[in-house]
């Protein structure tokens, strides 16, 4: 039984006496880490002293390491991080504008928000070295933290600029009247004769489209006019934010009225996509795109900067310092970007042989034959160029995060984690913990043997 006398204390009061900031014990009793205190008659929550003892044990990480595999320092922060449960198997991952577009391997967005609210404060740079789709950087703005992307995939960077990109009323209405006039196009595109209004003929654009060979073999000559129409009038778009989020919408639905199998499949197959039906699609794309941005921007305050940079992590971008790390880097033969992208690329104006010249870890380059063959001791050497850059960059004792799995190649299984454990050593960066989690059965890889690894593991990494 609480004291009678004892005065309550407020959330704010709490969270100071924990050292920690009021957000995190926000999530602490939504994720139920802690016990959920009564609340007083205008709503607001009263903690007991007894209650906020269990707070500040918790802040300090005094319970047993329950997970065998896990090594840990003393920083109450990787104690509580220990003790989640990472396999989020519940978890929603499509919320704000984590749907936008979909990319292989994105990592769920649970994993970064947790690193990021344990191992860096309010007000700081959280970086992704290979930001992929962006999630890390979404995760970061929404808990008032900047964010430096770094992409080598002209997609990546991107989808990474429309996920984060928030826009003003005058954006949402040019927005409004876009798509207005893209139900244009559907009257036309819909019937193959035209309609009344028009000149009779199927709808033929004027617009900008990929070579003629990757048309025709890619492609429906219907769907081709369908998506070049829509091309043009995203790129008469005034404002910038805008035709970015518009072209990540296009993009979104090229594969589906492609004729490449699925996202992780670059294989050719038909498929029944009707007149009119791309214009639908994209319409669709752009109203679930619209809602999350408009989710998004309501959310964001825009002192968080968010800095996305089109790099080769190899060639040491120029970035702003950061203070934390959270990155899901490319594993040794698992997946070929260049490849999934390289419908979407061709569409967007982009060169996909240059990606795949400078991509990490492709399985083209694991499978290739002769001397030019990609081997774990180039994936070592890869990170051996980029740590003493990230070293650079990190401020502090800051940490570097490595999400990352097994691989397969040539037949023998490869470590990744202890791989880049040792890179980082050699660099300056001492193992701070490492978590093992389960991967989603739903899953896909490129390579079907790196599919069947079912685990993947959360390495932190501490600037020594
Ligand atoms: C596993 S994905 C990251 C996914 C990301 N965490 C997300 O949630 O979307 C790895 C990324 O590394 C990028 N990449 C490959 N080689 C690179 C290089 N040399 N420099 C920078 N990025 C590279 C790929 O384009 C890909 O986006």
């Amino acid at each position: 039984m609480a004291d009678a006398t004892e005065r309550p204390l407020t959330t704010a009061q709490v969270a100071a006496m924990a050292g920690v900031h009021r957000d995190t014990l926000l999530r602490w009793l939504r994720e139920r880490r802690v016990p959920e205190p009564r609340r007083d008659r205008h709503g607001w929550r009263v903690f007991t002293v007894r209650e906020a003892a269990a707070v500040t044990d918790y802040a300090k990480g005094d319970t047993p390491d329950p997970t065998p595999h896990a090594r840990y320092a003393a920083n109450p922060a990787l104690g509580r991080l220990r003790r989640i449960d990472w396999d989020f198997p519940t978890a929603k991952t499509d919320y704000l504008t984590h749907g936008l577009h979909p990319y292989p391997a994105k990592f769920i967005p649970q994993i970064p928000n947790a690193l990021i609210q344990e191992l860096s404060s309010v007000g700081d740079t959280v970086a992704d070295i290979f930001c992929g789709s962006g999630t890390t950087l979404l995760e970061a703005l929404q808990l008032k933290r900047h964010a430096i992307g770094i992409d080598a995939n002209p997609l990546a960077a991107l989808i990474s600029r429309a996920k984060t990109t928030t826009l003003t009323d005058s954006e949402f209405d040019e927005l409004d009247e876009h798509r207005r006039a893209c139900e244009q196009i559907l009257m036309r595109a819909a019937s193959p004769t035209g309609d009344l209004f028009h000149d009779g003929q199927p709808l033929r654009s004027s617009g900008w489209r990929p070579a003629r060979k990757v048309c025709e073999f890619w492609f429906l000559p219907h769907v081709v006019e369908e998506l070049a129409e829509l091309r043009l009038r995203v790129g008469r778009l005034s404002s910038e934010p805008v035709r970015t989020l518009c072209t990540v919408a296009l993009s979104a639905i090229i594969v589906s009225v492609s004729k490449q199998d699925s996202d992780t499949r670059y294989v050719r197959r038909e498929k029944a996509v009707e007149p009119g039906d791309t214009v639908r699609r994209y319409l669709s794309q752009l109203d679930a795109a619209t809602r999350a941005v408009r989710e998004m921007s309501a959310l964001i305050e825009d002192r968080f900067q968010c800095q996305i940079v089109g790099a080769d992590a190899l060639s040491a971008p120029l970035t702003m310092p950061f203070d934390l790390v959270v990155t899901s880097p490319p594993y040794p033969n698992a997946y070929s970007y260049h490849l999934y992208h390289r419908t979407r690329l061709l569409w967007l104006g982009h060169d996909p042989a240059r990606f795949k010249e400078i991509e990490i870890g492709s399985h083209r380059k694991y499978s290739a034959k002769g001397r030019n063959r990609a081997t774990p001791e180039t994936f070592r050497r890869e990170f051996d160029a980029i740590f003493p850059w990230l070293r650079e960059r990190l401020k502090g004792r800051g940490y570097a995060c490595f999400v990352i799995g097994d691989s397969r190649v040539a037949g023998a299984h490869v470590d990744n984690a202890s791989l880049l454990a040792a890179a980082g050593a050699d660099a300056g960066f001492r193992e701070a913990a490492r978590i093992t989690r389960t991967i989603a059965p739903t899953r896909k890889s490129f390579n079907p043997r790196i599919g069947r690894i079912k685990q993947e593991n959360i390495l932190i990494l501490q600037k020594a």
